[in-house]
């Protein structure tokens, strides 16, 4: 079956006017879970992969899928204040305000090959900002994967110089 059979649609969650796409019904599907697993690991499986980091907080569920089925290390980036060790911060904008995402110091050795995974590329803010953290850290982002692409919100056109991937597309 379909991966896009196992995304609920929401109307009108978080709030009035928006289509929240779901994602709990992959989850609570194991041969589904590890289709998408499958499916997001087929197109770095020969790129020399070091570390995958998952993003806050949906990011999370899949992003240490990915790194065991590579059998490479997990790095969380994560909101503010939420890591205990030394970090460094990238802000960036949100339709109103901006958000802040962190990250260890140490979780990235110079020339490390990284793989980002988060679960929706939407307009790219967040995404942007992971990069960013990375290579400030030294690492080379090698692909930023995702479970769906909402290409409506042409998130991909401001992030041009990365490699991007998402099994599913709206
Ligand atoms: C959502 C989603 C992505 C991001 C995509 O996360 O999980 O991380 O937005 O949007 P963008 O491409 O426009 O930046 P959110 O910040 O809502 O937090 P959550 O993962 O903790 O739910
Ligand atoms: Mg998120």
């Amino acid at each position: 079956m379909s991966l896009k059979n196992y995304i609920r649609d929401i109307q009108g969650f978080p709030k009035e006017g928006i289509l929240f796409k779901d994602i709990t019904p992959l989850l609570i599907d194991p041969k589904a879970t590890q289709d998408c697993v499958k499916i997001l690991v087929s197109t770095v499986k020969n790129l020399k992969i070091d570390k995958v980091i998952g993003v806050e907080s949906r990011g999370f569920f899949f992003g240490t899928l990915i790194a065991q089925e590579l059998q490479v290390g997990f790095i969380p980036v994560r909101k503010p204040n939420k890591l205990p060790y030394e970090t460094i911060f990238a802000t960036y904008d949100l339709e109103y305000g901006t958000d802040t995402l962190e990250i260890h110091i140490d979780a990235i050795q110079k020339g490390d090959r990284v793989l980002i995974h988060d679960d929706v590329l939407a307009t790219s803010g967040t995404i942007k900002a992971v990069c960013e953290l990375v290579e400030r850290l030294g690492g080379e982002v090698v692909q930023c994967n995702f479970i769906m692409e909402l290409s409506f919100l042409k998130g991909r056109d401001k992030i041009i110089d990365k490699s991007i991937f998402a099994a599913i597309t709206y």
